[in-house]
């Protein structure tokens, strides 16, 4: 069995993640190493960001280990909010707050196209680095729908789809989402090695 390292302290997405992988890999948490400082996050780009947070862990326990940058891009906002997604309407990180916020700034704008793109970055054990990534189209919603989901699921529709992210069930977002192509396209990489 394989033993990696995600740069993450949420044990949610851990959990996920634990599924895309399967049982040939044994996944370790920020907590499983001892580290509980939040790891920066400055970099300005989610390709930067996710290899700052990998490169922080292998210099912790030179072990290979990944991390993972989302965000969703606006195209008539000039692809924000993008990397400031989490933090968009504060550094309260209230999805609510950071909904209207988009809306508000979309009102009366026809261009509503976006994307969720989720960046992983990897580092192997010999310290070389790999970056993967997941991307689905779609657009902004002139109001939020749905109650599953999180972040800004209730105001995106997929391409292709009648419905929003959050009316969609976890094994439906599953099959087309930005966070599970990135870890298929990561995945079918370990599993040529
Ligand atoms: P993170 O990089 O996975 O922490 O994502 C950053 C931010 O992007 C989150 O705080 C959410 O606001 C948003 N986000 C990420 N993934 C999703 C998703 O699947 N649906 C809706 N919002 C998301």
């Amino acid at each position: 069995m394989k033993t990696l390292v995600f740069a993450t302290a949420n044990r949610h997405k851990l959990i996920e993640v634990q599924s895309f992988l399967g049982e040939g890999f044994a996944l370790h948490c920020l907590a499983d190493l001892g580290i509980t400082a939040e790891i920066p996050e400055t970099a300005g780009t989610l390709e930067g960001n996710a290899l700052q947070k990998a490169r922080y862990v292998y210099e912790h326990c030179h072990q290979a280990c990944f991390a993972d940058d989302t965000g969703l891009e606006i195209d008539a906002l000039d692809g924000q909010p993008g990397v400031y997604s989490a933090r968009y309407a504060g550094p309260a990180k209230d999805s609510q707050a950071n909904m209207r916020k988009v809306l508000e700034e979309l009102k009366g704008c026809r261009e509503r196209s976006a994307r969720f793109r989720t960046v992983i970055a990897y580092i192997d054990h010999e310290g070389a680095e790999h970056l993967f990534e997941g991307r689905v189209e779609g657009a902004i919603l002139e109001a939020p729908v749905g109650g599953q989901g999180f972040g800004y699921d209730p105001i995106f529709q997929p391409e292709g789809y009648t419905q929003s992210f959050a009316q969609l069930s976890l094994a439906e977002k599953n099959t087309i989402s930005h966070r599970a192509r990135a870890m298929r396209a990561f995945c079918t990489y370990l599993e040529r090695l």
